[in-house]
């Protein structure tokens, strides 16, 4: 164990150490990448489908060993008991109790009070009538989640005027406020630690505009979600209208919480229940499938060979739904935040890349914006499909066009297209035969491109519950396999120490120093304006 670890840690060896990974690396290596041999696991009502990934007997076998070797089972039963899951912050990471149907004795009483909380206060706005719109304030976690499920469910219409700010970007507060009447405004301030400056100024942007609007007790329609009450309570809002959750839940797997909130304000509860049974039916999975046909134990080990057999540094997503357009970013912080690390548990430098760079928008526009690029671009990347069995509009034919072209890209980058056919191919038109060669490398597709479908049955809250979760769980293997603390994020917070130190001097309250050039010049230019 390194000196400084916590002395209770398990101590693991580097990975790239350790015969396991050296097998699984070239088990991968070993591996069809090419024949698409059906493989599809049913994980809490989604088909994942991991055909189009590298596949052997003897990878998943060193796939089950790697995991073994890596105390799998045990790590993941303390992830669902509440055990120290993030060691740095010295806390569990157990957003599986926010969703349970019954939840952990330790925690069940304050998770269910605080459920109820919620859902009586989304009664008592409905009852009352008095507000049609909402104004959510949050950024991170604390927005991305919401902002997915609402729009995602909320597509064809929600039952009040929603609007999410996030961005410190006055632009984004000026949007957010136009066009919306004060007194019908309620304004819901999210934050995990309720000391994040984009939203504490856009909370107060908000408040003022509530106050200017001539509002006598402004504080009377905002609302607080926080795991800090304190810093809510002492910021102005009533511990009647705060709700609650808590450090053990991360921000970025906090929309199981309270930060669901504005999911039931604009959709109905019944949507934020549909969501965490979607979640808790994953867990479940998660926890009870054996290793081969678990979903998310799968996705993680496809996405291990192909960040670090094959060398993939980014993962594409693309949801083949219109609705889906929040997944992106929302994954890319769960991906990102999560996974985007140098060091393992003990302190060490990892001795293997960690998680890859993930990138994507809704098909079909990502095929008319970048789908050249993975098609025949030198490097690609994995693909995750991910596309309802039923649509919920009255357009069948669209639907027919969408599943074509989703499964048309997918074997496109399976099956790729030789020179030799190529040149067969065009030989009637092209009577010079270096010139039909020519052209044949250019049209040439690679093939054997590594892609995952998700099929879910169609976009209702427990699919979409079931699909996070999904997401959460493979990016939990992947951490434990890397070695690394998918829960804490380090390098965000130095940044915002960083902007804070910078927006002092830029306001004249500090003096301007220990700058690189560039920065100090900068610097200099907006300060000296007086900002
Ligand atoms: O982006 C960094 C981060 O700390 C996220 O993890 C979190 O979701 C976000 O900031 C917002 O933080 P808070 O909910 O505390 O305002």
């Amino acid at each position: 164990m390194q000196e400084g670890a916590p002395a209770d840690l398990a101590s693991v060896a580097p990975l790239a150490e350790t015969a396991e990974w050296r097998a699984f690396v070239e088990a991968a290596h070993r591996a069809d990448r090419r024949a698409g041999t059906l493989r599809v696991v049913e994980a809490a009502g989604l088909s994942v489908d991991l055909s189009t990934q590298a596949q052997s007997d003897e990878l998943a076998a060193a796939g089950a060993a790697l995991l073994a070797a890596r105390d799998f089972e045990a790590a993941r039963a303390r992830l669902l008991e509440g055990g120290i899951a993030n060691c740095t912050e010295n806390r569990a990471a157990w957003h599986t109790a926010l969703r349970a149907e019954e939840p952990p004795g330790r925690v069940a009483g304050r998770v269910l009070a605080e459920r109820d909380r919620v859902r009586a206060f989304v009664r008592h706005v409905d009852a009352e009538g008095r507000f049609d719109s909402v104004v959510h304030i949050g950024i991170g976690g604390s927005d991305w989640g919401p902002k997915l499920v609402v729009a995602a469910l909320g597509y064809a219409g929600t039952r009040r005027q929603m609007r999410f700010v996030s961005n410190i970007d006055g632009h984004a507060i000026e949007a957010g406020l136009i066009g919306l009447d004060p007194r019908r405004t309620l304004v819901v301030v999210s934050s995990k630690s309720f000391n994040t400056t984009e939203t504490l100024h856009n909370a107060d942007c908000a408040l003022r505009w509530l106050r200017e609007a001539g509002i006598a007790d402004p504080w009377e329609q905002v609302v607080a979600v926080t795991a800090n009450p304190d810093a809510a309570r002492d910021m102005g809002v009533a511990p009647e209208r705060t709700f609650t959750f808590w450090d053990w839940a991360g921000g970025r797997y906090s929309v199981w919480s309270a930060i669901g909130l504005p999911i039931a304000l604009a959709l109905g509860a019944e949507a934020l229940d549909g969501l965490l049974q979607g979640a808790a039916a994953m867990d479940v999975h998660f926890a009870t499938a054996p290793l081969a046909a678990n979903g998310p134990v799968q996705l993680a080990l496809a996405g291990l060979a192909n960040r670090n057999a094959f060398g993939y540094a980014s993962l594409n997503i693309a949801p083949y739904d219109a609705r889906l357009v929040h997944l992106v970013p929302y994954l890319q912080q769960l991906e990102m935040e999560s996974l985007g690390k140098s060091v393992d548990l003990e302190g060490r430098p990892v001795t293997v890349p960690t998680g890859p760079v993930v990138w994507g928008m809704p098909g079909t526009d990502g095929q008319h914006t970048f789908f050249q690029w993975l098609h025949q671009g030198p490097e690609g990347a994995p693909v995750d499909f991910i596309i309802c069995r039923e649509a919920d509009h009255p357009y069948p034919e669209h639907h027919r066009l969408l599943v074509a072209n989703c499964l048309a890209q997918r074997e496109a980058l399976l099956r790729g297209k030789s020179a030799s056919v190529l040149e067969a191919e065009l030989a009637p038109e092209e009577s010079d035969p270096a010139r039909a060669a020519w052209l044949a490398r250019h049209k040439m597709h690679p093939g054997g491109r590594p892609s995952t479908l998700i099929v879910l049955p169609r976009l209702s809250a427990h699919a979409l519950g079931a699909l996070l979760a999904l997401y959460e769980h493979k990016v939990f293997v992947q951490g434990l396999v890397w070695g690394i603390n998918p829960y804490d994020q380090w390098g965000v917070e130095y940044g915002k120490v960083l902007a804070s130190g910078i927006a002092r001097e830029l306001a004249g309250k500090a003096p301007a120093g220990g700058h690189d050039a560039s920065t100090a010049y900068w610097v200099a230019q907006w300060g000296n304006g007086g900002m």
